[in-house]
């Protein structure tokens, strides 16, 4: 019977480790102290023993009791005290969040990734050239003549004492992509220009282009056509017919400036285009086979086409912005609408 007794007390001593709750603390107080419990039993048969066995056994069989309520009382002020600490680490999800404030991409960024992808996507190589250029790459290579107006002071920006310029076009990085590759290739080119140039809602000084260049044996005026008008349905998702126009850039013979049916009015004609369906975008041509000399590549071996455009002018027909200002003042009032 002593036997039985500390059996029972050994067991809750092992088995209350175990308890986390107070649920599963009343759990175990019923399994050994309740009504049907062994404990109980004994209690109850207490009176069937031997006189002197029944002093004994009583005795401890009450101080095991006592020594056990203690146990679970114990137990119990741990698993409150537990749970206070758990009442301070509490949620209160009624109380209104703190608003974290999230950056935005400039528009343009977001323009010449889409262009990246679209490019990508067929499979064009994508080339990039420093800022500040030399004049070789950013004129001579492009057989623009030393006495060009373009080069003069009004319109590039010249770093004092040296051959350098800030580069005025995308066009600057053609010979430097082809010095370093052999045709057939496909290449767009991105970038960051500048130009002398008094800024109104449609120019800035700084301002970014991406020229295209595709290089190759048979290349020909169709396909410059025909890859303008892929690029810019899936850029404008619609469907974009190109116009080209006959114009002069001294890097391509023959040079056009290009049109793209008004992406407001499928080239029915509205306020967007003044009423005739066009929307002047850049100038393109085919590749001047002086400039794939000043590359180093042999004379009429090879034909390739060219373009370049403003991004700027992209991203507002886009987002329907009508101040190119906009996009570099810092505004974060602009600039959180994208
Ligand atoms: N670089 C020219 C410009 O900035 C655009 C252009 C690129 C024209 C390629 C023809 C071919 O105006």
């Amino acid at each position: 019977m002593e036997q039985k007794i500390n059996d029972i007390k050994n067991q809750i001593l092992k088995a209350i480790s175990k308890v986390r709750d107070n649920g599963e603390l009343f759990d175990l107080e019923k399994k050994f102290l309740g009504r049907k419990s062994e404990f109980v039993s004994i209690l109850k048969n207490l009176k069937d023993l031997a006189p002197e066995d029944r002093k004994k056994i009583g005795e401890l069989a009450n101080k095991t009791k006592g020594e056990i309520l203690e146990i679970i009382k114990n137990k119990k002020q741990e698993i409150d005290a537990g749970n206070q600490d758990f009442d301070k680490e509490k949620i209160d999800v009624t109380i209104p969040g703190k608003k974290r404030g999230v950056g935005h991409l400039n528009p343009i960024s977001i323009v010449r990734r889409e262009i990246e992808d679209i490019f990508t996507s067929m499979g064009f190589e994508i080339a990039d050239g420093p800022e500040v250029e030399t004049e070789f790459y950013n004129f001579d290579s492009l057989n623009i003549p030393k006495s060009h107006p373009a080069r003069d002071m009004q319109d590039t920006f010249f770093i004092k004492d040296t051959d350098l310029a800030m580069r005025s076009q995308t066009s600057a990085i053609q010979a430097r992509y082809m010095q370093k590759h052999k045709p057939p290739f496909k290449v767009i080119a991105p970038g960051r220009c500048f130009r002398n140039e008094a800024t109104d809602t449609t120019h800035d000084h700084t301002f970014h282009q991406f020229e295209a260049l595709v290089v190759g044996d048979n290349i020909n005026i169709g396909n410059l056509k025909h890859v303008a008008e892929v690029f810019f349905s899936q850029f404008f998702h619609q469907d974009i017919k190109i116009r080209l126009r006959p114009s002069y850039f001294p890097f391509v013979e023959p040079g056009f400036e290009y049109d793209i049916s008004c992406t407001m009015c499928a080239g029915v004609g509205c306020s967007a285009c003044k009423g005739n369906g066009w929307l002047e975008l850049g100038g393109a041509g085919m590749v001047n086979q002086n400039v794939f000399v000043a590359a180093g590549y042999p004379r009429n071996k090879f034909t390739g086409f060219a373009w370049g455009i403003g991004l700027e002018r992209l991203a507002m027909m886009k987002y329907k912005i009508d101040d190119v200002r906009l996009f570099h003042s810092g505004d974060l009032r602009f600039i959180r609408q994208f």
